[in-house]
């Protein structure tokens, strides 16, 4: 496969519902002058670093980050601009926050909140119309795993999530591979499986759009990554970066991730 300009390796946090004000503070205080370190001995650039924090924790990380070459997301969306929603923020709101991502249909928020295929192409299709850029999260269950449906499924979530997103568009979506199976338990998928993935959801983006279009699309994968095991994710063609739950909380761990990142693609980085 050949490599686009675009597909920048992406290191994305997602603190789910974790860190107060305070700690959000602490965490930048710590994280900053630790990836700075461990950089300024390669004097290389930043790769393109993601944090996305629970809402509350956007206004404070969104000033804290500003002159950082660190981008900010959120873990949710609404599809409206405004309105009765109770309890909603719409991608209006996230805007002008400073986001420039947010993720959409975590596993977390499909499988414990009820959202559904639909909700998540709608979410997908709101953040498109404000120029964020949707993580679309994709992911078989162990049980389907287990029946030899991940393709299947990972192919038909792929499709679903990007059902209202147009062809000039799909290079700004960024895709999470996460089997659910992996999340949050410390038992992270062989990379070559999630190589096998990724190349299904690419062949699922090129039926969709045409072909080689997914070539300029990223693919993260996501489950129990940590710095001791990421290099191997980063040294697959197909993985353009991770979605870091857990080891992403601590400021030390989630600098050596950045490391850990910029050493498996020295070639390919933002600055
Ligand atoms: P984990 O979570 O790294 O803690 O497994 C990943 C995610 O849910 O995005």
């Amino acid at each position: 496969m050949g490599e686009s300009e675009l597909r920048v390796p992406l290191l994305a946090a997602n603190w789910k519902m974790n860190k107060t004000v305070g700690e959000t503070v602490s965490f930048v205080g710590a994280f900053i002058p630790e990836v700075r370190s461990l950089l300024d001995s390669t004097r290389d650039p930043w790769p393109e670093v993601l944090i996305c924090p629970p809402f509350t924790s956007l206004p404070a990380l969104s000033s804290l980050l500003a002159s950082y070459p660190v981008r900010i997301g959120a873990q949710n969306v609404y599809w409206q601009a405004k309105g009765a929603f109770t309890g909603e923020i719409s991608p209006l709101m996230l805007k002008d926050l400073g986001c420039r991502y947010v993720i959409v249909g975590h596993s977390e928020r499909r499988h414990i909140m009820g959202e559904t295929g639909e909700m998540v192409a709608r979410k997908v299709r709101a953040a498109l119309d404000e120029g964020l850029k949707p993580v679309l999260c994709v992911g078989e269950t162990l049980a389907e795993r287990e029946k030899g449906e991940a393709l299947k499924v990972n192919s038909e979530m792929t499709a679903g999530g990007l059902s209202e997103v147009k062809k000039e568009e799909v290079s700004q979506v960024v895709i999470a591979y996460e089997p659910v199976w992996a999340i949050g338990t410390g038992k992270e998928a062989r990379p070559d499986d999630a190589a096998q993935v990724i190349g299904r959801i690419r062949e699922t983006v090129d039926s969709l759009f045409g072909k080689g279009v997914s070539e300029d699309v990223r693919v993260l994968y996501g489950g129990s990554v940590k710095s001791t095991n990421i290099r191997s994710f980063m040294m697959c063609e197909e993985i353009d970066g991770a979605l870091v739950g857990g080891a992403s909380l601590d400021p030390v761990e989630f600098a050596r991730l950045v490391f850990e990142v910029l050493r498996a693609r020295p070639d390919r980085r933002t600055g």
